[in-house]
């Protein structure tokens, strides 16, 4: 996937009448391109626009400007220019919050199999297809008449990273995916999240604050700072040569185990 001169701006509004004052810039000229099956990580301080940057890539907010190309496609209103693909089929998101992001009435086995049933898969393949990604991140398949409420954090974002995976995306963003979960359950979807990329040759986009696991994980990293890329480059050389002053402001903030 590439993203070329992406920006995104939001209205700031104002007065009594909560009338557009101006815009702010979240994500101003932001370019990457990330090679199939490799990690990509993003870091910057809180508010330096990350989130934004991957909601762009899915619709969740508009883009200002910029292009987004997937296997040589540019994308126009969430499709592929030239074969039509939607993009939600191919690129998918993981949220940081496990407990907000499962609707806590539906069963998983709904949670699951409604991406692929609204896109006209019949049940029982999709009911097969559940299991077996379940079984992939090693949840029981008697989980499947079970509600989020039934699950750990740890879990319930597993159920996060198998419902992502219904529709057999390329693509996957994680946003600070293993913030909300205890130390000991972070390294096993970290694990989950390598072994995946390596299995199904994903290329992931992994946004987080946690240097550490930044340097375990990504193959590259992209550094932001007040919605702009300052440094980027392979991660084992940004991350241990940083060449940008808030890179290594952003690294001295860091307690660091040496190896
Ligand atoms: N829907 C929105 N409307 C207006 N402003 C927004 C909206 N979403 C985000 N912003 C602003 O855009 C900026 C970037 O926010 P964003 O959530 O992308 O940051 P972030 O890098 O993900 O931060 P964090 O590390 O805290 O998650 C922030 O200043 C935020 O207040
Ligand atoms: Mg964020």
């Amino acid at each position: 996937m590439a993203v070329e001169d992406l920006t995104v701006r939001f209205p700031r509004r104002g007065g009594v009448l909560g009338k557009v004052q101006d815009y702010f810039t979240a994500v101003d000229g932001v370019s990457f391109s990330l090679p199939q099956g490799k990690i990509l990580s993003i870091v910057g301080e809180s508010g330096c626009g990350k989130t934004t940057l991957v909601k762009s890539l899915v619709g969740l907010v508009p883009m200002d400007q910029g292009r987004f190309r997937l296997f040589g496609e540019g994308v126009l209103n969430g499709r592929l220019g030239k074969s039509g693909k939607r993009v939600s089929d191919l690129v998918q998101m993981v949220f940081q919050d496990p407990y907000s992001s499962l609707n806590p009435r539906q069963t998983v086995s709904e949670i699951l199999t409604v991406p692929l049933l609204a896109r006209g898969v019949k049940l029982n393949e999709a009911e097969a297809r559940a299991k077996e990604l379940l079984e992939r991140v090693s949840l029981p398949v008697a989980s499947l008449q079970k509600f989020p409420h039934e699950f750990s954090g740890g879990q319930r974002q597993r159920l996060c990273i198998a419902r992502s995976l219904m529709v057999r995306p390329r693509v996957l963003l994680c946003d600070e995916v293993t913030s909300a979960l205890d130390v000991s359950v972070q390294a096993q979807i970290l694990h989950l999240l390598d072994d995946l990329r390596n299995e199904l040759n994903l290329s992931i986009v992994f946004i987080s604050h946690d240097m550490q696991v930044v340097r375990a994980l990504s193959d590259l990293v992209l550094v932001m700072y007040f919605g702009k890329v300052v440094e980027r480059g392979e991660s084992r050389k940004v991350l241990t040569d940083p060449q940008h002053e808030y890179t290594k402001k952003l690294l001295a903030a860091v307690p660091t185990i040496r190896r």
